[in-house]
């Protein structure tokens, strides 16, 4: 009982943990700070294939699942793109053992018991006024209009929500561009073909997977167990201040 309040408790404060341990999601060692980052401004500029939508779509599952009456909006340039993130999530969630079910499933959003919410939006200015969300995650955000994305901050303003841009890069224009290039307080993750930890300069971006996963396999075990110490710390001293 303790044991399993205690790997419960690991897994809020840790997103990878969560996906390794309930999802069977290793992530490799940039998914893993992307996913542990915390930052309210959280940008992949990835290769494709890198994992990009599965991080974005752990994250979002992480945080409907801990975290009572979040809101999750996903949107794209259109709305097939945001709908592969979501069956991501749906994927993902019927790994999970012991989760009673959703109060509302439908093509579009989701409803958790937890009174938490993921919904997909179509790219069109202004779709999420109104809303308040906890994160919104722009998925293939390089072709994604910048209206779109300008109508998108009032309501994170108000929410105080994240916003996480994912995106495989797509010329030197659009806001996407210019946020990587020089936007401010962007926590920022870039995995290009070339600069694959531990890649040997191969060019095939079908390696991309196998090359990001084998190359930081050492470092990752390392941090993780780092991490997973401190989570273990955190873990056990609110545990014992809930007792008190
Ligand atoms: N850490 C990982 N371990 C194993 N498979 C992974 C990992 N990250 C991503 N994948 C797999 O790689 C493929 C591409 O993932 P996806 O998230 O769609 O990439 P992207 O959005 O960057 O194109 C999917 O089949 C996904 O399940
Ligand atoms: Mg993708």
């Amino acid at each position: 009982m303790l044991k399993d309040m205690v790997n419960n408790l690991v897994m809020s404060l840790d997103p990878a943990e969560f996906a390794k341990v309930s999802l069977r999601f290793e992530a490799d060692e940039i998914q893993s700070r992307a996913l542990r980052s915390g930052s309210r401004k959280i940008i992949l500029n990835c290769c494709r294939q890198f994992g990009k939508t599965s991080v974005a779509s752990l994250l979002a599952l992480h945080l409907a699942w801990f975290v009572p009456k979040s809101l999750i909006i996903i949107i794209s340039y259109i709305k097939e793109q945001a709908q592969e993130a979501y069956r991501k999530i749906e994927t993902f969630q019927s790994i999970m053992e012991d989760r009673p079910p959703d109060i509302e499933h439908s093509k579009q959003s989701m409803a958790f018991a937890n009174r938490s919410r993921i919904l997909i939006l179509s790219g069109k200015e202004g779709s999420v006024r109104g809303y308040s969300p906890a994160l919104i995650i722009v998925d293939e955000a390089s072709r994604v209009p910048n209206e779109t994305y300008f109508s998108l901050r009032p309501a994170l303003a108000v929410s105080g929500g994240t916003l996480m841009l994912v995106s495989t890069p797509k010329g030197r224009r659009g806001f996407f561009y210019h946020e990587w290039k020089s936007g401010e307080e962007w926590e920022r993750y870039e995995v290009t073909a070339w600069n694959v930890p531990g890649s040997q300069m191969s060019g095939s971006k079908q390696n991309v997977r196998k090359l990001a996963r084998s190359g930081s396999d050492k470092s990752m075990s390392a941090s993780l167990l780092k991490l997973q110490i401190i989570c273990l710390i955190r873990s056990f001293s609110s545990y014992r201040s809930h007792r008190k």
